[in-house]
């Protein structure tokens, strides 16, 4: 049997987890359904990434022991794929026994290759990464963009693996296999990656406990990193026996020659160079397979910025569980994203693709075709005269074939968006062939009889190729679709590559029909949705940070001294504000619609006073003023105090 292996990133249990950890899993999802439905044999593994010097420091702050810590993050990482529906075939956990061991077996082989060698590392690291930073400027610490802090200076022995020793035979792999990386643009940076050179990589610490051992070394932990990504063989049973996947009821042991290579890692691009670079090399130093794709997706933003904890603009997915059917979400980010690219995520745009393609689009037809068969044909499915078909009907005909060649096409090559789009453009075409043909007049003449049952009969033959298409993009609706046309089975038991519009259903009695997706009113849903988010629910979802990351911040009471506006910018002052240093901060606030500047002279301010300054106007702001944003319009209204408060006070 042909058999599929797709994995997603083991995610990391240093916060909880967002809309951008949902959408790798939610294409790995769609992915294996589609490859079960194809006939493959499909293994889909996901799972929690739990070791390192962060995470035991993130379990020191809260008073817990790391072990107990990720018990409760993968719980939660659990939970996701619960309520959003998921069905990976396995879940692994990095602190899982049998992992250490495959993950010990795997550098034995390594370092019994000769690719593991012993020496003294010094260098940049970030913590909250667990990666090494490249130092930009001789002995200044780079700073983490992703965390807005400095790296850390670390020096100790440290184990190495000989990476430098792979450059030529990374470049020949990626040169004979066009397919490893994609899309095609990420290929070629993995590529002029390689070819600028490559150093040897630290793949051990000795200052964090939290981890898995180095095997006869135990001194030393292994590198997050060489943990984690080994965790794509280790849950099929390399180098342990495979019980934990005996115990999980998914097959009687390991399952290694079975699914190995993978057929895609799906990853995010910030995670790519470890896929496409690392990840091979330890590979071949193994002497094991190369996976056949790592398919890196974009970035989710959020108000145009990449979606992160520190920037506290996540998706939180307490509101999508909420307000959204789960289906609806899948859609939305399958079709919402090109596949490779960023995208934005508003619950705006969500709410109009539910009302457009999913109420008005897909379940508006399901519903007028299906109530008119059991108005107008007694709630059997028709069946099309070869009297009443002409060339309109031959036309559709042929645009729904195409749509099954398009969709299969498209969907095998990750474009979804695109599969998705096709799909739609289908629909449009149904709908305005129903609207041309009117059934609704033919009912009321019997002569047109034939023409009637065959224009529905049509109709219908599109809705049960859209339930088969759309099965793994919309596996609960579609199931339903496939019950009110009153089929038995699956429509994911239908190989799209072998589907086709005819198909012997005339006769059959549908079921109950009810719509498919309901109309959601926008700006209702947008304010409570709002009510929510300033609720502490979503504060307590989003990450912890430390006490240490938030000392970093220097917050001072400032006394503003003067205030104009910038001229030639609508939004934006200019403020001095005091605060207690020989001459005070200029600072420019976005704020300028909402506060004149005479009403500003004298008012107690809360100023971020070690901000990176940056020039806005070329002027340059040197700190930023603190406000709370206030309803959709986000209107700032400036925090201060009560009492009175010296100008430069700290504030904690
Ligand atoms: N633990 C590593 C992966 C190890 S795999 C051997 C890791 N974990 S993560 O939790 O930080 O990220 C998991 C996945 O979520 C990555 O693919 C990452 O790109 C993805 N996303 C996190 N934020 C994202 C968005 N805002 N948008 C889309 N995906 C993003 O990295």
């Amino acid at each position: 049997m042909k058999t599929f292996y797709v994995t997603t990133p083991i995610y990391y249990v240093n916060s909880f987890p967002h809309l951008g950890h949902l959408y790798s899993t939610l294409v790995a999802d769609t992915l294996a359904r589609y490859k079960r439905q194809c006939g493959y044999e499909t293994f889909f593994l996901t799972g929690t990434d739990e070791h390192g010097q962060n995470i035991e420091r993130i379990a020191r702050e809260r008073g817990v022991t790391p072990q107990a810590h990720c018990d409760e993050m993968a719980e939660a990482f659990r939970r996701m794929i619960r309520d959003f529906g998921l069905e990976p075939s396995y879940f692994i956990r990095t602190s899982d026994e049998y992992h250490h061991r495959g993950a010990q077996a795997l550098w034995r082989r390594v370092r019994e290759a000769g690719y593991i060698y012993k020496g003294q590392y010094e260098g940049w690291f970030c913590p909250a990464c667990a990666e090494f930073k490249e130092e930009e400027e001789p002995g200044r610490p780079p700073m983490c963009e992703l965390h807005g802090r400095p790296a850390e200076r670390v020096a100790e022995e440290s184990y190495f693996f000989r990476l430098s020793a792979f450059q030529d035979r990374l470049l020949a792999f990626y040169r004979e296999h066009p397919e490893c990386v994609r899309p095609a643009a990420r290929y070629n940076e993995v590529v002029s990656f390689v070819q600028s050179g490559l150093r040897d990589l630290s793949i051990s610490r000795v200052s964090v406990r939290w981890g898995v051992p180095v095997p006869e070394d135990p001194q030393h932990t292994m590198y997050v990193w060489f943990d984690a990504l080994s965790n794509y063989i280790t849950a099929l049973g390399w180098g342990n026996e495979g019980a934990h996947l005996r115990a999980a009821g998914v097959s009687e042991g390991p399952v290694f020659d079975r699914y190995w290579p993978a057929d895609v890692h799906i990853v995010g691009k910030d995670i790519l160079r470890f896929h496409a670079v690392y990840w091979p090399a330890f590979l071949m130093a193994a002497g094991l397979p190369l996976p056949r794709t790592v398919y890196a997706h974009g970035m989710w933003l959020s108000g145009g910025r990449k979606m992160s904890k520190t920037l506290g603009n996540v998706i939180d997915l307490d509101v999508l569980r909420r307000f959204f059917a789960r289906d609806a979400v899948r859609y939305f980010c399958l079709r919402e994203m090109v596949f490779g690219e960023d995208a934005d995520f508003t619950y705006g745009a969500l709410i109009e693709r539910i009302n457009a393609d999913l109420a008005d689009g897909l379940g508006n037809l399901a519903s007028r075709t299906l109530t008119m068969v059991q108005r107008f044909c007694d709630g059997r499915l028709p069946e099309a005269s070869a009297r009443a078909w002409g060339g309109y009907e031959e036309e559709l005909r042929a645009a729904a074939e195409a749509t099954i060649r398009t969709f299969v096409a498209e969907f095998e090559a990750y474009n979804f968006s695109r599969a998705l789009e096709v799909t739609w453009g289908l629909i449009a075409r149904v709908d305005k062939y129903l609207s041309d043909m009117k059934p609704w007049d033919l009912a009321r003449r019997p002569q047109e009889r034939a023409r009637l049952e065959t224009v529905l009969a049509l109709a219908v033959r599109v809705l049960r190729v859209l339930a088969v298409l759309l099965a793994p993009v919309l596996p609960e609706t579609m199931r339903a679709l496939w019950r009110q046309l009153g089929f038995s089975g699956e429509p994911a038991g239908v190989n799209p590559q072998e589907l086709q519009v005819e198909a012997p259903i005339s006769g059959v009695r549908i079921g109950e029909v009810r719509p498919l997706f309901p109309r959601m009113d926008k700006e209702k849903t947008m304010a409570e949705i709002e009510k929510q988010r300033q609720s502490e629910g979503s504060v307590s979802s989003s990450a912890w940070i430390t006490i240490e990351d938030f000392a970093r911040v220097d917050l001072r009471a400032g006394t503003v001294v003067f205030a104009e506006k910038v001229t030639g910018a609508d939004r934006l002052l200019r403020l001095l504000v005091d605060i207690g240093e020989a001459e005070p901060r200029q600072v420019v606030a976005g704020i300028a619609p909402y506060y004149r500047p005479e009403e500003l002279v004298g008012r107690k301010v809360i100023l971020v006073a070690n901000l990176q300054p940056r020039t806005v106007r070329g002027i340059e702001s040197r700190g930023m003023v603190l406000a709370a944003v206030v309803g959709p319009e986000e209107r700032p209204v400036l925090a201060g105090f009560t009492e009175d408060v010296p100008s430069g006070s700290r504030l904690r």
